[in-house]
């Protein structure tokens, strides 16, 4: 069996050997079509012609991204050059609703895309919470219908709702994150987390498994509940062209490293408290576009479009996303998509 070698960064901690089973592509969890996800989702969620049907509400921008010696060391992914490569960047807030409110405790987005040398592109979805709220693609399928509105009382059946959770209670964990921090202040001001871990491949060919979460610069900022009603439901979009303005919107590329017997495949377990974190770079964001348009509107961002020297985990979310993506990509470009 082909071992895995996981050492830490250039001078770091000791090497470890990582079982190939845990690490490799080997997940049976039973296929959701894709067709019916994205069914599933409209049905729940409602459907808002030419939209995404998760993460209506965005807004594009553009960035670059500095890659670091430690990111060097870690990957051939041309992305750590270190030369700046530009970034194709869409902040969204959560949900199916292009009008949701700004002022609530839910989730943000932070889809990019680095248009790397020789057309290679890394497209990746983060977000604001360091689990996402299933670890498969079917439990993901049986969240979202039981959370459908019932049609004749237009709200979700609370028995459903509560069977489902019972039997799957990693679904509420990421609620319960969101619940426990305070209402965003900016696009720019919270963190964003990939949840899956990747493998990051260098030159001698070593893996080293982590997963990733995009740190602002200048710090996380929450609004008081006060505050947050005063903002009114649509702030994030010019806050985020004013502090773009200003210089003050970057983020630093952090990659937590997971050691043997980390769990690697799934999207609501993050790694161990205290596992040694690297700087892999950072991305700035240089310009927001001044209206709906921008060159984020008609792609996607698939978490499977990686650069070599990055590779997927045996995470089943991972191909669990690629496809409805495309699939919600193929609808709204035929509907006239909209941001
Ligand atoms: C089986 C599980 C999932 C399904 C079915 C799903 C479905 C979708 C769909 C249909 C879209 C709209 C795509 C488009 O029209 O371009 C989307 C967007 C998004 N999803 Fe997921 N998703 C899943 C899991 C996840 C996970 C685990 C994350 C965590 C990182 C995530 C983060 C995002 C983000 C950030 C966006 C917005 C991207 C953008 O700005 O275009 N999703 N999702």
């Amino acid at each position: 069996m082909k071992k895995l070698i996981l050492s830490a960064v250039a001078a770091a901690a000791a090497c470890a050997t990582l079982n190939a089973s845990a690490a490799g592509h080997a997940n049976a969890a039973p296929a959701v079509d894709p067709t019916q996800m994205v069914d599933a989702f409209e049905a729940t969620n409602g459907k808002f012609e030419g939209y995404r049907r998760s993460g209506a509400k965005g807004i594009c921008a553009m960035g670059e991204f500095v890659g670091s010696a430690e990111g060097r060391a870690l990957s051939t992914a041309s992305a750590f050059s270190g030369t700046a490569v530009p970034v194709i960047v869409r902040f969204s807030v959560g949900g199916a609703n292009p009008k949701a409110a700004d002022n609530t405790k839910s989730q943000r987005n932070l889809a990019l895309q680095f248009n790397l040398p020789g057309g290679e592109v890394w497209q990746m979805g983060n977000i604001s919470a360091p689990v996402f709220g299933a670890s498969s693609p079917a439990q993901m399928l049986g969240r979202v219908e039981s959370l459908r509105p019932d049609p004749a009382t237009k709200a979700a059946d609370p028995a459903k709702v509560k069977a489902f959770a019972d039997a799957n209670p990693e679904v509420l964990l990421q609620g319960r994150h969101f619940a426990s921090q305070p209402v965003p202040a900016s696009f720019g001001a919270v963190n964003y987390w990939g949840v899956h871990a990747f493998a990051f491949v260098n030159a001698k060919g070593e893996k080293h498994f982590g997963k990733w979460v995009f740190e602002p610069t200048g710090g996380v900022q929450g609004l008081s509940d006060d505050e947050a009603k005063a903002k009114g439901a649509s702030f994030l979009f010019d806050d985020l062209r004013q502090r773009v303005k200003d210089g003050k919107v970057s983020f630093h590329f952090n990659l937590e490293l997971a050691q043997p017997g980390d769990k690697l495949d799934s999207a609501t377990v993050p790694l161990p408290e205290g596992r040694k974190k690297v700087t892999l770079g950072t991305l700035k964001v240089t310009s927001v576009a001044e209206d709906a348009g921008g060159n984020c509107v008609n792609i996607t961002f698939n978490p499977l479009a990686l650069p070599k020297g990055v590779e997927g985990s045996s995470d089943p979310m991972l191909s669990g996303r690629a496809a409805p993506y495309g699939v919600s990509l193929g609808r709204r470009l035929s509907e006239g998509s909209k941001q």
